[in-house]
């Protein structure tokens, strides 16, 4: 093949890729690669079609905006083109943009404004004399479709403008984003799961489908929402500063996200980014990063768009959550309760920031579930619970020599027999004395939020169990330096340091310990639950199982399941030596009595994003103060604690008349 023939094949296989993937995501909601790497994509096509004009084609993916219109809604033609944004992926290239900007705005520095860049799709509403006549999707960027009536059924869609459109215009248009709540992109997802249908890969691609359905009536189920991000009069824009547009849209009753701001410097904008960044989990939408623009609409029209964006606006992209990989094999983990955990080992693939090369998948039925098979292509996630996990297989990538998996039958650390009770999903090797199982054991009493005792990692434990130096936890505690030292890569120094962290874990808090014990069913929140009501490990031990079943947010199973770890003898026999061996077994601060305290039996429910603490940190003082916190309003509850963005849970507490607080007067409370 000559050269030029060479190019051209390979310019006409990107196109048809892209063309492959343009399809999957705007027709059948149903991507295989992230954003991400489809701008790569389209980046390589742009550079070869610039380097070979010779091939530019009418056809090619990179002369249109992007998208096409369904079947089965009237065509609309935008007043005005829907552009998209230009992409940056990090902060110089956020400084180039500031820049180009300023030397576009004749060395002046222009204003910036910033917002979130919420993921889901963008929607143009039409407003005429203030009244709601028309929803347009974005569709390629010129023509959309007409989807009315579904976007009639977001809520926060005002069928009239509140301001009555205060003399602007006549015909006014409102762009903005619809997109789905994660709270309801979940239930969503665990209605289609039981009704076996495909889950939705994210709530973009699940609020995309939802706009699309021909029936209003399963559209407005969908709970759809929208933020306004832009207000138009006729085709040109309204105001003077895209500041005072958003303000115009929040007195017109339109929802404008609430994290957005007005910035000086592009030092400014970096600051916001970086902010919302690790917010971006406490939101109750998915956001995929920042959208900047020059505040000045004047300044707007005078920069004006290259093809497709306009050269006054940038999206600030955080690093992708989703990726797609091939799963190279799938092998099986041993935990410290004997549980079989199968794990998908990737090609390593970046993803959210690091790289990622393993994925748990539960167990055998999410194996099945999804259907994968060793040799198969995988799209992952990685939210912001740091374990990536697998969303589907990408059926198209199959060519037939994947693997099917087996759960094996012996433990792959001890040979010992697993076994599957009936009606439950996970193996467990049933072996008392599976190394793994120690190990795994081990390092749960030595993590972070039991024990913590740095340095004892997983080459350690190994170690130590092999060489019989420690059979269970206890023996931690009478380990000498020279054991330690004789221990490969393990010099005096640091067998010195791990020995005076066993000494140091002998004083944690008893919630610690009580976690480090590795209780079936007891994790942080019920060990310190446990610890509060007790005091001491000594009484816990000695709870009837109805005294714990008594217990708020304890349940039988978990009740049952204290007891049993209490009766059996060789845990007795370890908690003694734990105690004999100076582990402090008692509570820090004495049990209280519940009726004492401040929010003793007190109900709450926590909602949108607080100013100062975490909700984490919210639950854990109401707590430790004798209140609980409960997931939904009903009349039980007795106060709401709302932040900013506080939701349906707000609504519901004000319908039912019970008291909304604020974190200020939740801390005079609390004082
Ligand atoms: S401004 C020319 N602002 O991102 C200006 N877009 O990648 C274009 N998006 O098609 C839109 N949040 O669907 C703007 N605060 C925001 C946005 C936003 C999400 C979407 C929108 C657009 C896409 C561009």
């Amino acid at each position: 093949m000559t050269k030029q023939a060479s190019i051209k094949k390979r310019i006409n296989e990107l196109r048809d890729e892209i063309r492959r993937h343009d399809e999957l995501y705007y027709v059948q909601d149903n991507p295989e690669i992230s954003d991400r790497d489809y701008d790569e994509l389209m980046e390589r096509l742009r550079d070869l079609e610039q380097k070979h004009p010779e091939f530019v084609a009418p056809d090619s993916p990179t002369q249109r905006v992007a998208g096409r219109p369904a079947e089965g809604f009237p065509e609309f033609i935008h007043r005005r083109p829907m552009l998209s944004l230009d992409n940056s992926y990090n902060i110089e290239e956020l400084r180039a943009f500031d820049e180009r900007c300023r030397r576009l705005a004749g060395g002046k520095a222009p204003e910036y404004v910033a917002e979130l860049k919420i993921d889901g799709l963008s929607l143009s509403i039409h407003y005429e004399d203030g009244v709601f006549v028309r929803g347009v999707t974005r569709g390629d960027g010129f023509r959309g479709e007409d989807v009315t009536p579904n976007a009639k059924t977001i809520r926060s869609v005002p069928l009239k403008l509140r301001n009555g459109a205060s003399g602007i215009a006549r015909e006014i248009e409102v762009r903005g984003e619809v997109y789905l709540p994660r709270r309801i992109f979940e239930k969503i997802n665990a209605e289609r799961e039981e009704a076996g249908e495909p889950r939705f890969a994210n709530p973009r691609n699940a609020a995309s489908g939802a706009i699309r359905q021909l029936d209003p009536k399963i559209v407005a189920r969908r709970r759809l929402d929208m933020f306004a991000y832009d207000v138009l009069a006729g085709e040109r824009k309204a105001f003077k500063t895209h500041w005072e547009a958003l303000d115009w849209l929040v007195s017109a009753g339109l929802h404008v996200n609430e994290n957005r701001r007005l910035c000086q410097s592009i030092e400014e904008v970096i600051e916001f980014c970086n902010e919302m960044e690790s917010k971006r989990d406490d939101l109750g939408y998915e956001i995929d990063g920042v959208v900047v623009k020059v505040n000045s609409t004047a300044l707007q029209d005078e920069f004006g768009a290259t093809g497709k964006a306009p050269r006054w606006a940038i999206a600030y992209k955080y690093p992708a959550r989703q990726a797609t990989t091939e799963v190279k094999d799938i092998v099986v983990q041993v935990g410290r309760t004997g549980a079989l955990t199968p794990v998908a080992m990737l090609e390593p693939v970046a993803l959210g920031g690091v790289t990622v090369s393993r994925s748990t998948l539960h167990n055998e039925d999410e194996i099945e579930r999804l259907g994968l098979r060793i040799g198969d292509w995988v799209l992952i996630e990685r939210g912001g619970d740091v374990i990536p996990k697998v969303l589907k297989v990408v059926d198209s990538k199959r060519t037939g020599k994947e693997k099917r998996f087996r759960m094996p039958t012996e433990c792959p650390v001890c040979g010992g027999r697993v076994s599957r009770p009936e009606g439950e999903a996970v193996s467990r090797c049933i072996a008392a004395d599976c190394a793994a199982q120690l190990i795994g054991r081990l390092l749960h009493f030595a993590s972070r939020r039991a024990m913590r005792i740095e340095g004892l990692g997983f080459a350690l434990a190994e170690q130590l169990i092999e060489k019989k130096l420690v059979r269970d936890v206890a023996d931690l505690y009478s380990l000498t330096i020279d054991e330690l030292a004789s221990l490969e890569r393990m010099a005096k120094k640091s067998a010195s340091n791990v020995l005076s962290q066993i000494e140091a874990s002998k004083s944690r808090d008893l919630w610690h310990l009580i976690y480090g014990l590795g209780i079936r069913h007891v994790g942080e929140r019920t060990a310190g639950i446990l610890a509060r009501h007790f005091g001491s490990l000594e009484r816990l031990g000695q709870a009837r199982v109805e005294e714990l079943d008594d217990i708020h947010e304890i349940g039988l199973t978990m009740a049952q399941s204290i007891r049993d770890w209490f009766d059996d003898p060789g845990n007795k026999r370890l908690t003694e030596r734990l105690r004999d061996a100076g582990v402090r077994t008692e509570a820090e601060k004495p049990a209280r009595r519940a009726e004492d305290q401040k929010f003793a039996g007190k109900v709450f429910v926590l909602t949108g994003t607080l100013p100062s603490m975490t909700r984490d940190e919210a639950r854990s003082l109401i707590e430790a103060s004798g209140g609980r916190v409960t997931s939904s309003v009903s009349k039980k509850t007795d106060f709401v604690l709302a932040g900013a963005e506080p939701g349906s849970k707000l609504d519901k507490a004000n319908e039912l008349g019970v008291k909304v607080i604020d974190e200020a007067e939740f801390k005079k409370m609390l004082a």
